[in-house]
């Protein structure tokens, strides 16, 4: 994976020093039993791969965890937790996770709960904070969605910080995607202006995984299971009929990540379409073709369809944006249906196209165990960061392990799916689809 910083991008801002003792009753010693705090000179190396010859390239990440030198007082912390953007599973074992670590662990007694999103931390929105407890989220994990609600769209960051001044609020965990990271980093300049003792920590949150900076993010192992589900669905009545195409849409408005990995889950799938790799629809080796010779030899098959791909096909396809900044997808799904019945329908081949979209299903459920444990992981995380007093910044799982990356580096670009790594490899050997 190549990038193009410096170790001075990557350093974690802090509120101040650190003079309060932690009151977790960890150790700093490795092996006594009693877990441990993290230095916070310990760092993880950005790439670990190396060639034999090759110096190492030396980029690392903060490693994230608890510090035995902490920048708040517990009793003297108001935390705050939104969540923002499209559902995603596994919001609430998050909200949950950051209540318990907060209460249980450091102490803390004071946690609100913004309403739907950002526009809760605008007051002329009405739409008050509730008080949030360990006792009332302490079953919220097995609901999928999010019990404080959410929005799409940031809030003008001077009525924000005027809103956490005035409730006292100095801890805010901002969980969601790339738009949400946008706008912690927007709140948390704002705050740096001010000079004020506010810490912002965001926690990633998305089922396309488009996050940069960050392996996986929670929701998207619980989607690719569903999505797997659709699929399997789709296979079954492509197999039923003569020439049945199971044609599935999945969400994924840049990156193929659940795509490829639903595929890959279900072994079923003949075409995995995503935004990364164009493909042509027309001609000798387009989708058209290929299908036709898919149903001559077998007569079913599976395509599966990311939202974002082949866009380029749709000429009346939307040009605006949602109120996240994300551009608008034409429905690419229903394209290649109607496409594929008129194609087949002129060449004289019977088909039978069964279309499936389970969008809003694969991200509306709990989630699943390997969600669960990251979620978990995330919230305790973002407490231990947001207690040190690091501020600006977004915990994320690199190499398994939990880091800090600055919000203002994780938002400036999305990650997508390497057409050249080991996924999509996968992909092309498990359907047998040739590059376009
Ligand atoms: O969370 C990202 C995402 O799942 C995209 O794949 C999809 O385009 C988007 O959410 C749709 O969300 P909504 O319809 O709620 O705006």
């Amino acid at each position: 994976m190549s990038v193009s910083l410096t170790q001075s991008q990557l350093q974690i801002p802090n509120l101040g020093p650190r003079r309060v003792a932690s009151p977790l009753e960890l150790s700093t010693t490795l092996g006594d039993g009693r877990g441990n705090y993290m230095l916070d000179d310990m760092r993880l190396l950005y790439e670990p791969r190396l060639r034999a010859g090759e110096e190492p390239d030396l980029l690392s990440l903060e490693v994230g965890g608890p510090r035995e030198q902490i920048f708040f007082r517990p009793e003297e912390v108001k935390a705050a937790i939104v969540t923002c953007g499209g559902l995603c599973p596994g919001l609430n074992n998050v909200i949950r996770g950051i209540v318990q670590e907060l209460q249980y662990n450091y102490g803390v007694n004071h946690v609100l709960g913004i309403r739907h999103g950002y526009q809760g931390l605008n007051p002329a929105e009405g739409r008050p904070p509730i008080k949030l407890d360990a006792e009332l989220v302490s079953s919220i994990h097995h609901q999928g969605g999010t019990i404080l609600g959410t929005s799409r769209g940031p809030q003008e960051p001077r009525v924000t910080v005027d809103f956490l001044a005035a409730e006292g609020i100095n801890l805010l965990f901002c969980i969601g995607g790339d738009g949400t990271q946008r706008g912690a980093h927007a709140i948390a300049a704002e705050i740096s202006r001010r000079e004020l003792p506010i810490a912002v920590i965001g926690i990633p949150k998305t089922i396309d995984n488009d996050i940069k900076f960050c392996y996986r993010t929670f929701g998207f192992f619980t989607a690719v299971a569903e999505a797997e589900i659709a699929i399997d669905r789709a296979h079954v009545e492509a197999k039923s009929v003569l020439n049945g195409v199971g044609l599935v849409k999945l969400m994924g408005r840049e990156a193929g990540f659940i795509a490829a990995a639903a595929t890959l889950a279900s072994g079923e799938v003949n075409f995995c379409l995503i935004p990364e790799e164009p493909f042509q629809l027309e001609g000798e080796h387009g989708l058209l073709a290929r299908l036709q010779h898919r149903l001559a030899a077998r007569e079913h098959a599976v395509i599966v369809v990311a939202e974002g791909a082949g866009q380029h096909l749709l000429a009346d396809r939307p040009r605006d944006c949602d109120a996240s900044g994300n551009q608008r997808h034409g429905d690419i799904g229903y394209f290649l249906k109607t496409q594929i019945e008129s194609f087949c329908r002129a060449e004289g081949v019977p088909v039978s196209v069964k279309y499936f979209d389970p969008s809003y299903q694969i991200r509306s459920v709990p989630a699943t165990a390997v969600d669960s444990l990251l979620c978990e992981r995330f919230a305790r995380g973002a407490v231990h960061a947001g207690m040190a007093g690091k501020t600006d910044a977004m915990v994320a799982l690199w190499h398994d392990q939990l880091v800090h990356v600055p919000l203002v580096v994780a938002t400036g670009q999305k990650k997508q799916l390497d057409v050249e790594g080991e996924l999509w490899g996968s992909v092309l050997a498990v359907t047998g689809q040739e590059k376009w």
